[in-house]
C-alpha cells in the first residue's frame, strides 16, 4: 500500500479552501492508502504565536480532521512535536539545502515581505516540511497548490541527498485537485483565501453558523455582466463560486452553467448558500460532539506513539547513511 502524508497548521478558521484543497483529498485516500495526517504546530511557531490560544487550536484541527471524516482506525492523527524526528531531521536537511534555493520560495517572499527582519525559522520552514514528508518514506503528499514549490524542493533535496550518500529518502509526489486545488477569497477573487485575511467575509471557515455562510456568500464579489458562466480570466469572482458550488455538490461546473442559463447572480447565490450550510453542518455537529472528548487526546496520542514507531526507524537508517553518533 502507497503511503501518504500531510499536515495542517493550527491555526484558527480552518476554511473552505483548507477543506476543498486538502482535507476532502485525505478522506479520499484513507480507504486503499497508509495515510498519515499530522497537526504541524512546529511550523506554527515560525510566526508569533500565542502559547494558550495554540494548544487549543492543536485540538481544533485535531478535531476538525475526524469531523470532516478522517477515521483514526484507518489513518494516524497525531501533532508534530510530540515526534522528535521531524525537529532532528529538519536539522540534518537544512544542512543539505542551499539558501539560493529558500530564497526563491514565494511563501517565503509573501510572508516576509514589508518586514524590517524576519525569523530564521520562518525562512528554513520549507526545510521542515520536507523533513516531515521524508520522515515517513511517503509517496503521496494531498496538498493544495500553493504548496507545490515545497513539494518540488523536498523533492530535490531527496534526491541530492540519495545522490550523495547512499539511497536514503523514498521521492515523494504532490496529489493536486484540478478543482478546488485553489480556491480563492471571497471578497478578492485575485487572492487565495486565507486564514489570516483581516476580513472575516473572505473566507468561509468549517465552523461558520448558516447565517455567517449567507453574509458572506451574499456579498461575494462577482461582476457586472450578470452571466453565471467559468471564465476565470475575466469572471474571476463568479468562476470561483462556481468551482465551490460543484466541488460541495458533486455536479459540473457545465451542468450549473446550464441551470443557471438566464438566471442572475442572485439566484445562484441563494443556492449556494443552501448547498454550503448542507455541507458543513454535519461537520459543524461532529466537531462539537469530538472537540472536548478525551477520545480526542487518546486518539493524538495513539498516533503519536505509531508515528514515532516509523519515524525512528528512518531517523535510524538517515543516522546511519550520513554517520552520525555512534551507530551501536
Ligand atoms: P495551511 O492553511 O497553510 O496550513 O494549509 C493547509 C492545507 O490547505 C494545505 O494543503 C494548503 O495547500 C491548503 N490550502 C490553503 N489555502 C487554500 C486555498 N485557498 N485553496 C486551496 N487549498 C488551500
Ligand atoms: N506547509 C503546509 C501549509 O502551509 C503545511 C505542511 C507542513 C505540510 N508540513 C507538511 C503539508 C507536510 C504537507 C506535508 O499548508
Amino acid at each position: 500500500m502507497k503511503r501518504v502524508f500531510s499536515g495542517v497548521q493550527p491555526t484558527g478558521n480552518i476554511h473552505l479552501g483548507n477543506y476543498l484543497g486538502a482535507l476532502k483529498q485525505f478522506v479520499e485516500l484513507q480507504d486503499d492508502h497508509e495515510c498519515i495526517y499530522c497537526i504541524v504546530d512546529e511550523h506554527a511557531i515560525t510566526v508569533p504565536q500565542d502559547p494558550k490560544a495554540l494548544r487549543e487550536h492543536i485540538l481544533d484541527v485535531a478535531a476538525l480532521y475526524l469531523a470532516v471524516g478522517v477515521d483514526p482506525k484507518k489513518s494516524i492523527v497525531f501533532v508534530q512535536s510530540d515526534v522528535p524526528g521531524h525537529a532532528e531531521l529538519g536539522w540534518v536537511l537544512t544542512c543539505q539545502s542551499y539558501t539560493g534555493e529558500l530564497s526563491r520560495m514565494t511563501q517565503f517572499k509573501d510572508k516576509s515581505k514589508n518586514k524590517e527582519s524576519a525569523p530564521t525559522g520562518l525562512f528554513t520552514y520549507p526545510v521542515l516540511m520536507a523533513a516531515d514528508i521524508l520522515l515517513y518514506d511517503t509517496d503521496i503528499v494531498p496538498v493544495g497548490n500553493d504548496q507545490k514549490q515545497h513539494i518540488e524542493l523536498c523533492r530535490d533535496i531527496a534526491t541530492r541527498v540519495n545522490n550523495k550518500y547512499k539511497k536514503t529518502f523514498v521521492i515523494p509526489e504532490g496529489r493536486y485537485l484540478k478543482e478546488g486545488a485553489r480556491i480563492m477569497a471571497l471578497d478578492d477573487p485575485t487572492k487565495k483565501m486565507s486564514k489570516s485575511a483581516e476580513n472575516i467575509h473572505s473566507r468561509i471557515s468549517l465552523l461558520d453558523d448558516p447565517a455567517k455562510i449567507k453574509k458572506s456568500i451574499m456579498k461575494a464579489t462577482t461582476d457586472s455582466d450578470g452571466v453565471v458562466k467559468f471564465d476565470v480570466e475575466n469572471k474571476p469572482g463568479i468562476s470561483n463560486l462556481l468551482n465551490i458550488y460543484s466541488v460541495l455538490s458533486g455536479i459540473s461546473v457545465e451542468d450549473l452553467e446550464a441551470k443557471y442559463e438566464g438566471k442572475g447572480y442572485g439566484d445562484f447565490k441563494k443556492d449556494l448558500v443552501e448547498v454550503t450550510v448542507e455541507a458543513l453542518a454535519p461537520i459543524r455537529s461532529r466537531y462539537e460532539e469530538i472537540r472536548h472528548s478525551e477520545e480526542l487526546i487518546e486518539i493524538l496520542k495513539d498516533g503519536a506513539q505509531r508515528a514515532d514507531a516509523i519515524a525512528q526507524k528512518t531517523m535510524a537508517r538517515v543516522k546511519d547513511h550520513f554517520g552520525l553518533g555512534l551507530g551501536r
